[in-house]
């Protein structure tokens, strides 16, 4: 037996229902009237459709209590699907009947502009705006593409733990909590230790979730919450590891490209740039990167005693900021990836070039548009000792990483991962300004509410 809401209609789909009657459950949107018309911008969550309401078509009480209809009143409206180019969407509805199942009244958010902190502290409806409809949209296309694009090439989802025991990404950023008679815990920073261990066990495979930072940085590119893909696998050098993160990019803004043009088109988004996002993307060594910097006469800065200093010519060995991502990014339209960093201002896990033991096989992706890093991922190191050295330099506890030398210890071979942050790449293909708008509810160092 067919269950009933498979025959629910939405705006979405009134292509294949043009000339018949259809019942659209929503919200209102906006109305105006003009004697005898009433137009009903309807939205139901799928799209928004004008709904045109002549007193000649309905009953008088139905052309009556329509007139109380206000922005978010929810109702059910039945009419005939019009084709009808003018229309956002293309397409009519001709009103027969209307059922009000609440007039909703001072609704907050107008058509008129408010202030960023105040659409923030309301994000539970401003979700329901055009534009960040869109967003959420496009977020969701973003994540559909990186699981086909991973359960299409021979991965398995291995989901790893939240909460843990010991750092992945530096001990500066973690969140702590109390874990029964183990004393604290910590809410992971990167699922990678775990999918490592996950790919000795399945070859490839990827850990999709929540990752957190206690980061202090108040960005616009920066959440304590937020969401991270982590393909990790076994056989793969640092050459496959940036061969793959190429391809997933291009998979993922094609894929939007194809299935959200209108949202692209409502948030007033350039496709241009998009489109050329395509393999071959740009390398750079983050030593060619360097001389690049020095030779463009872009400083490092530094905070010395609270005041920003300039740092001329920017000293090897330190890391990148944004003022240098951005430089750099300046003079592509493609995705950059910047490999083998200096050993010092990398994570623990991340193997040394055997070439030259100064940096490691890191890869980090910077995107075009002023995106920013999208992608971080390395060679692991495979070697026991070398790996046990590295632990006790960044002076973590040998005893809680015993589980991840064992992989070095049984059958360890080359293998390689990234982390790519969603959030980040939702920003940049949408062109929102902030990353608080591409998550559902944005959690900062400011923020936990709403
Ligand atoms: O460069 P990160 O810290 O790398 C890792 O966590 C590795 N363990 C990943 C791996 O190799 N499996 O983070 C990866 C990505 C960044 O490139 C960025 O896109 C995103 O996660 N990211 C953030 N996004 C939003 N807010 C933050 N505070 C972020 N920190 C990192
Ligand atoms: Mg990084």
């Amino acid at each position: 037996m067919e269950s009933r809401y498979k025959k629910y209609q939405t705006i979405e789909r009134l292509n294949e229902v043009e000339g018949k009657e259809v019942t659209l459950r929503g919200w209102v949107y906006n109305i105006r009237s003009k004697g005898k018309l009433h137009f009903i911008i309807l939205r139901d969550g799928t799209g928004i459709c004008q709904c045109v309401v002549f007193s000649g078509n309905v009953l008088p009480e139905i052309f009556e209590s329509a007139k109380s209809l206000t922005q978010e009143s929810s109702i059910i409206v039945t009419g005939m699907v019009k084709k009808e180019e003018r229309a956002p969407g293309g397409y009519e509805i001709d009103v027969k009947d209307i059922e009000i199942i609440q007039i909703t009244n001072d609704y907050p958010i107008t058509p008129k502009e408010h202030g960023d902190a105040f659409l923030i502290e309301h994000r539970h409806l401003w979700l329901r705006s055009s534009k960040q409809h869109a967003i959420m949209r496009i977020r969701a296309a973003v994540i559909k593409a990186i699981r086909d694009f991973f359960d299409g090439n021979g991965f398995k989802l291995m989901d790893s733990p939240l909460l843990t025991p010991n750092a992945c990404e530096g001990t500066s950023t973690l969140f702590e909590t109390n874990y029964f008679d183990f004393g604290k815990a910590y809410l992971s920073q990167s699922g990678q230790l775990y999918a490592e261990a996950s790919a000795f066990a399945l070859g490839r495979v990827y850990t999709f979730g929540p990752t957190f930072r206690a980061e202090r940085s108040k960005t616009r590119k920066h959440l304590t919450e937020f969401w991270m893909v982590e393909p990790e696998m076994a056989f793969f050098d640092l050459n496959d590891d940036m061969e793959l993160a190429e391809d997933l990019v291009e998979y993922i803004v094609q894929f939007v490209l194809k299935t959200c043009q209108q949202e692209l088109k409502t948030l007033e988004r350039d496709t241009a740039p998009l489109e050329k996002v395509k393999r071959p993307f740009y390398r750079m060594s983050y030593t060619e990167a360097v001389d690049w910097l020095i030779a463009n006469k872009v400083p490092l800065k530094k905070y010395v005693d609270g005041k920003e200093v300039d740092i001329h010519p920017f000293p090897w060995g330190e890391d990148f900021g944004t003022v240098q991502e951005e430089a750099i990014m300046e003079q592509f339209d493609k995705p950059c990836i910047i490999h083998r960093y200096p050993t010092d201002v990398k994570a623990f896990y991340m193997k040394r070039d055997p070439e030259n033991s100064k940096v490691v096989l890191a890869m980090d992706m910077l995107g075009p548009e002023r995106a920013g890093e999208i992608i971080g991922g390395s060679q692991r190191e495979d070697d026991y000792d070398l790996l046990l050295e590295r632990i006790k330099q960044h002076d973590l506890s040998v005893d809680d990483f015993q589980w991840y030398l064992d992989l070095r210890k049984y059958g360890s071979v080359p293998h390689s991962g990234f982390g790519l942050g969603v959030e980040r790449v939702v920003k940049w293909i949408s062109g929102a300004k902030h990353i608080r708008e591409v998550i559902p509810f944005p959690r900062m160092i400011y923020r936990i509410t709403p």
